[in-house]
């Protein structure tokens, strides 16, 4: 195993999520008016923190990630006044208690497994904060296993199943984002209640395309106070190809086959997973 990496609850994270804030996160103390944004990594978790970072006079922070740090995390959350969007890439059991007691509000973004599957792979060769993989066929092996960071895709998506119909979790499609982005905002904003016109979502659809954001991570600095992911404050990392279906150029026949079976073993429960018949 490498240094970047370590396991927690048999479940690989980044070493920039210290143990003991992996161990305390049930003594986390949400406020009623949090909202989660909750992803398994590659799933377009930078897309909606955009559409939200632009929704006119939200009265919102968007903070850097709940398990990324050490136990210092809590205090800096603290410190925060106004309406707290905190993103996550934990599983619904791992998600602090207080947080489901108080009921907060969650965005659960979801995509396509094989496409997920295919940005990891990118995010494990680019990104200096996970570790080094040499081919594609190696690291669809771990994806099967579960064995990369953040566990298992299946394992992830499934306990957030079971809360799907829950009236404070929102469930986005990324492959709804890309189909019409307008309808997608308007969901986001009519949940979180705040009212946005259609000529001002318009607008945020404009300024959160795919190129709009890859410009835009170029022209900046990389800036650690702004980090939505915990295995990256380098946006630059992040827009790769912002496409449905590239997992057609790197999945072989029988990788295909392989990955199906699973799938519908494992996911033959799951009202989520048939969402993604189309995109198989
Ligand atoms: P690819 O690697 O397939 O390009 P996350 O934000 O959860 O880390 O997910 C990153 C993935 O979302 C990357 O996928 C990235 O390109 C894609 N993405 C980010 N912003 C996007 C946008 N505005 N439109 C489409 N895809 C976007």
């Amino acid at each position: 195993q490498s240094s970047v990496l370590h396991k927690f609850k048999g479940i690989l994270f980044s070493t920039m999520s210290s143990e003991e804030l992996l161990n305390s996160l049930d003594f986390f103390n949400a406020r009623e008016d949090d909202v989660f944004l909750v992803s398994y990594p590659k799933s377009g978790t930078h897309w909606i923190a955009e559409v939200i970072g632009n929704i006119p006079n939200a009265q919102i922070s968007l903070t850097s990630p709940i398990e990324l740090g050490d136990i210092s995390k809590f205090d800096e959350l603290k410190m925060n006044c106004k309406r707290r969007v905190i993103p996550t890439h934990l599983s619904y059991n791992m998600l602090p208690v207080n947080i489901k007691q108080k009921q907060c509000k969650i965005i659960y973004i979801i995509r396509n497994p094989k496409d997920t599957a295919v940005s990891l792979f990118h995010y494990y060769r680019d990104n200096p904060n996970l570790p080094g993989i040499e081919t594609w066929a190696a690291f669809f092996e771990l994806f099967l296993r579960g064995d990369v960071v953040y566990g298992s895709w299946f394992d992830h998506v499934l306990s957030w199943e079971e809360h799907k119909n829950d009236k404070n979790i929102l469930i986005i499609f990324y492959e709804e984002m890309k189909r019409d982005l307008s309808k997608s905002i308007k969901k986001i904003t009519t949940f979180l209640g705040i009212n946005v016109s259609d000529s001002e979502i318009s607008k945020i659809a404009r300024k959160t395309s795919f190129s709009e954001m890859k410009n835009n991570a170029a022209k900046e600095n990389c800036d650690p106070n702004h980090t939505i992911c915990a295995l990256t404050s380098n946006r630059n990392l992040v827009f790769r190809k912002g496409a449905v279906g590239d997992w057609i150029n790197y999945f072989t026949a029988k990788q295909r086959r392989v990955f199906d079976e699973l799938f519908t073993e494992k996911m033959k429960h799951s009202e989520l997973a048939r969402h993604f018949e189309d995109y198989f």
